[in-house]
């Protein structure tokens, strides 16, 4: 069987943990500090904070921001659940926004869904192919959506303007225009979950670039105690000789980076562009070779002029099929030994959601996605005769089915 993305794992990361657990300090310390510098220097933002997910990043910036009962976000309906839950975490309430041809969020759909209660947007490199980031930055700072913007907290009198935080948990090392994605937004948060591009088992960052009077070098400090109960010391600096008094200044949560995972982080960091990048590209080049050939095929977009994927997810879609199809060609393909994955379920589509009044009839964009859509395994290891096997696994399972 071709597994779908199983992490790459080599005599490196395994010696990369090994050091660490012979070092005799595994929590926070010296290789997620390490790793934050790294991170911020390959993205080239502002400031970055290690967490224990990039779900718990999203939360812990929604919190900053003094999101609360009664603010709305505009989030797209064809995202995972993480993106939607932080929302509903906070108490606040989702507007779920429609799809474009390349799944990700539209620009368009976003401009008529705030109103004045809008708090903040999200948006979501789906695949790792990144969004349209100044068309929805154009939205957020023209004059008239400023005007309706209504401040309740010092952040967001600060700001001034609705925050833009983007769940960039597929797009670590895409491209937007001349920049890294991870420094368009006001925070983006990337995941290192252990089916990512580039794993730390579960882990995920915060890029920030907050605009002035902001200073990221103090939301990185906020964000460290927000991580941890609140706590003014780590636990590295608590154990420094008599340094043992501390303070909870505020009852925060606790999500921080462990330094097993930061091991992991650092060295597959360092092989990142030249190796897991590269090979990832070519994987999604030969699909598009092997794939493109066939009239039904909508193969997904892994770059343009201004754009380029961190090839995350090969995302096909098959014309003209119905849901119903599109689940028997994926258990043909599973016959056949390969597996194959569904992204996204559109959030609307779930039991939690509908119990909150959502539905699918305000993103019928969303749903055609979702419905014709089969995600084709990726990973560092997965070799040139298997992509070969996979395609001809796809194309005798549609044949099957359309003929
Ligand atoms: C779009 C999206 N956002 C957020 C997440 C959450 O990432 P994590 O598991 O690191 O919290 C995921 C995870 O798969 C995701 O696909």
């Amino acid at each position: 069987m071709i597994p779908f993305s199983p992490p790459r794992i080599d005599e490196k990361n395994i010696e990369a943990v090994a050091e660490v657990l012979r070092s005799g300090w595994l929590t926070t310390g010296p290789k997620t500090k390490l790793f934050e510098k790294e991170i911020t220097s390959y993205i080239g933002c502002s400031s970055t904070i290690c967490l224990a997910s990039a779900t718990a990043g999203l939360e812990l910036m929604l919190r900053w921001f003094g999101l609360k009962e009664g603010d709305e976000v505009i989030v797209p309906a064809y995202t995972y659940s993480s993106t939607g839950n932080v929302v509903l975490h906070c108490g606040a309430k989702i507007v779920f926004a429609e799809a474009g041809p390349d799944f990700n969020v539209s620009p368009e759909s976003i401009r008529s869904l705030i109103t004045e209660r809008t708090k903040a947007i999200m948006s979501v490199d789906l695949g790792g192919f990144p969004v349209d980031y100044d068309e929805i930055k154009s939205i957020i700072n023209d004059p008239e959506i400023r005007f309706l913007f209504c401040p309740e907290t010092e952040n967001q009198e600060k700001l001034g303007r609705i925050f833009y935080l983007a769940d960039s948990a597929h797009a670590f090392g895409a491209r937007y225009k001349d920049e890294m994605v991870g420094c368009q937004a006001d925070a983006h948060c990337f995941s290192f979950h252990a089916v990512k591009n580039l794993s730390t088992a579960e882990g995920g960052a915060v890029c920030m670039n907050l605009p002035e009077p902001f200073s990221n070098d103090d939301l990185y400090r906020s964000l460290n105690i927000s991580s941890l109960h609140g706590q003014t010391k780590d636990a590295l600096a608590k154990m420094q000789k008599g340094n043992w008094r501390y303070d909870i200044v505020e009852p925060g949560y606790k999500c921080n980076m462990t330094d097993i995972q930061a091991a992991l982080g650092l060295v597959e960091l360092a092989r990142y562009e030249d190796e897991t990048l590269k090979r990832r590209r070519e994987i999604m080049e030969m699909y598009h070779d092997l794939l493109k050939v066939n009239t039904w095929a909508e193969l997904p977009s892994i770059e343009s002029e201004i754009k380029t994927s961190s090839f995350h997810l090969y995302m096909l879609r098959i014309k003209g099929i119905s849901e119903e199809q599109r689940d028997q060609i994926i258990q043909g393909i599973f016959d056949r030994d390969v597996s194959v994955n569904v992204h996204f379920q559109p959030l609307p589509l779930f039991t939690a959601y509908k119990e909150r009044g959502y539905d699918m009839k305000s993103t019928p964009e969303a749903l055609d996605l979702y419905k014709r859509e089969i995600s084709l395994p990726i990973f560092y290891d997965l070799s040139d005769e298997q992509i070969q096997t996979v395609c001809q696994a796809v194309v005798a399972s549609v044949e099957s089915v359309l003929n």
